[in-house]
């Protein structure tokens, strides 16, 4: 157990520091690297990193780059790769060798014998000797000073899946279902991701002198509590962790937001009791105690850990009529504010009575699957939405899919739509390609077509007119590929110009909590950087935000400011919306809590919010759609 723990983190058997986001951890870690290599070039000695892929460290190398910059200079550095997929070629793009190239070892003076990759390519009746002699390397080099090593949803650390031993050392593994499908936006498919990779073991990880481990959105949150909260499991890998002496894991919000600290704070010390807190625990205390709010006792606070919120607010009646009122008030069917009706105690103003409101979505489907039934809703309430695709989503359609349009294509005898190629030339690259190789940029822009006529088709089921439907493709992506995009001032300058030509009564937005190297987490940064350009605008003070969610996780009942009921009908309109994004089968990655296909994860998650809101006794709905009120504009 480490030393100086407080209080608050008293269930954690790894010392974690939680930061306000990535960029603040990276900083702190990047100049901690900083230093040693520094330390260790005063002492005429080699510093040995351990180095990650995946998008989680992306940003420290960033930082590590900026350093170099900055004068840091890595020639006295010996680099060790956790791992590699088997059977990749050292350039292909998604092999692990390029990855590092791109993303740090081409721009820092690290010479290029001393960085170490496992080789995909080595011949299977070499494999074991080969590993054998990774580890030999490492400790020839003196083994390694500090690992840095991110965390796979499956609890993986490196690819030692579950069911790794403790003691296992540098080997070719079998890769897990959810880590493939994790992988299946990069690899087009999960059908083109490798099967097999080579990775250092949990026993070869465990010998580094420190272990950093970095990690970043909702989507770990829950694995990460398991690793560093629960009992050392083979099941998740990562528990392991707990027994190093010096390991540290380094957190943003999100990723941290189910560590028992930050879940439910009453349990941990004592706290300051605010409006957001006091929801939060009375949800939590009705669930644990599988009643409704109304129907909480005196004894059902002070037997858990909750007296000093009685003692606050007088007697668990008073309190738990003053939540249930607060979570019946989140509750409308008038997503625009009701016209001519009272609205003191309404998530959004009667006024206007029709709203010009602007949904933006990072890619096709994702504020279909957030908030489908409430865009059908505004529509028929008559405001003007209008719904801007951030992003084409060109990336995540398979080669069938395409070959698929050009079939059709070709019956009808169209052979050269302007600004592409030559279709069959385009539909050649899709048989000659192998499964993994990048697509042209015209073949690019032909799968984009085909998310756009999905999306304008998912649309008109939702009864939107196809002029209100735009498709921005900001160049962020179009330049990009997952995992590496890079957004700039012309990404924000586009979600600008829209805001300001329509000058919206709300926006709708999504990936708050989200990776901030996914698409979803890029568009939310891009877009708070919009808005923050937009605060002068006249519209601007009169403008409500809504945050829409993603297929994660369903949202606690506190976290939620607006809930859309949806009746059986409507839900059934939501999932033919969501059919007609045909391209994405088997492309939505599975989350901790939802399987499936991307609509069945939506169907489940509004289902699942409609129940909470039931077992909390209030009414009970078919399915339930949820937003968050984010600062900024009218809400406060
Ligand atoms: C892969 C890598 C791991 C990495 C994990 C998480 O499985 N082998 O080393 O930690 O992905 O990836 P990401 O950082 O993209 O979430």
């Amino acid at each position: 157990m480490p030393s100086l723990t407080t209080e608050a983190e008293q269930f954690e058997k790894i010392r974690t520091k939680v930061f306000v986001n990535s960029e603040a951890a990276v900083r702190e870690l990047g100049s901690a690297i900083g230093a040693f290599i520094r330390q260790r070039q005063a002492e005429n000695r080699r510093a040995v990193l351990g180095l990650a892929t995946g998008s989680t460290p992306v940003r420290l190398y960033q930082e590590l780059i900026r350093l170099h910059r900055d004068g840091l200079s890595f020639q006295n550095v010996i680099t060790f790769n956790l791992d590699e997929y088997y059977g990749l070629p050292p350039d292909h793009p998604e092999s692990y060798r390029h990855f590092m190239e791109v993303q740090l070892f081409r721009h820092i003076d690290l010479p290029p014998a001393q960085a170490h990759v496992p080789n995909g390519l080595i011949e299977r009746n070499q494999v074991f000797e080969y590993c054998a002699n990774y580890e030999a390397q490492i400790a020839e080099a003196g083994g390694i000073d500090i690992q840095i090593v991110g965390i796979g949803r499956t609890g993986h650390i490196g690819f030692n899946e579950p069911g790794s031993s403790l003691d296992s050392r540098t080997r070719l593994v079998a890769l897990d279902r959810l880590t493939r499908r994790d992988a299946a936006r990069d690899f087009r498919g999960e059908a083109n991701v490798p099967a097999y990779a080579l990775t250092m073991g949990i026993g070869t990880i465990l010998e580094a002198r420190q272990i950093r481990l970095l990690a970043w959105g909702e989507s770990k949150a829950l694995v990460l509590r398991s690793a560093i909260e629960g009992p050392e499991t083979t099941a998740v890998p990562a528990s392991f962790l707990q027994r190093h002496s010096d390991c540290r894991c380094y957190l943003d919000h999100a990723a941290g937001s189910e560590l028992t600290r930050f879940r439910t704070p009453w349990k941990v010390g004592p706290v300051k009791w605010d409006p957001g807190l006091t929801r939060k625990a009375v949800t939590w205390l009705a669930e644990t105690r599988e009643k409704p709010v109304l129907r909480l006792r005196d004894e059902d606070y002070t037997e858990n850990a909750l007296a000093s919120l009685l003692v606050e607010t007088g007697s668990a009646y008073s309190l738990n009529i003053r939540i249930f009122n607060e979570l019946q008030h989140t509750i409308t069917g008038w997503p625009g504010g009701k016209p001519n009706a009272d609205d003191t105690n309404r998530p959004v103003p009667a006024e206007p009575p029709f709203k010009r409101v602007i949904i933006l979505s990072p890619e096709p489907l994702d504020a279909e699957i957030g908030m489908a039934g409430t865009i059908h809703r505004l529509v028929n309430q008559q405001h003007e939405v209008t719904l801007a695709y951030l992003t084409s989503g060109n990336l995540s359609v398979p080669d069938s899919e395409a070959r698929m349009a050009f079939s059709l294509l070709n019956e009808l005898g169209v052979s050269k739509p302007d600004s592409l190629a030559h279709l069959d030339q385009l539909a050649a690259e899709t048989n000659r390609k192998a499964p993994f190789d990048e697509d042209s940029r015209e073949l690019r822009q032909f799968k984009g077509l085909i998310r756009r006529a999905e999306a304008r088709a998912s649309c008109q089921i939702l009864g939107l007119a196809l002029d209100r439907v735009r498709f921005l493709d900001l160049p962020f992506y179009q330049r990009g590929r997952y995992r590496q995009f890079r957004w700039g001032s012309e990404d924000v300058k586009s979600v600008v110009n829209l805001m300001c030509s329509l000058e919206p009564h709300q926006v709708y937005v999504t990936g708050v909590g989200a990776d901030p190297s996914s698409v979803p987490g890029i568009a939310y940064q891009l877009v708070s950087a919009a808005l923050e350009n937009c605060g002068k605008e006249p519209w601007f003070p009169n403008c409500q935000f809504w945050v829409y969610a993603s297929n994660e996780r369903p949202w606690p009942p506190h976290e939620i400011d607006m809930a859309i009921p949806l009746s059986p009908a409507e839900l059934a309109i939501k999932l033919d919306c969501l059919y007609h994004h045909r391209s994405q089968r088997s492309q939505t990655p599975f989350t901790e809590t939802q399987a499936g296909e991307g609509w069945q994860q939506a169907e489940q998650i509004n289902r699942a919010t409609a129940r909470q809101y039931d077992l909390l006794g209030l009414a009970e709905y078919e399915a339930v759609e949820s937003f968050r009120a984010q600062k900024g504009g009218r809400n406060r």
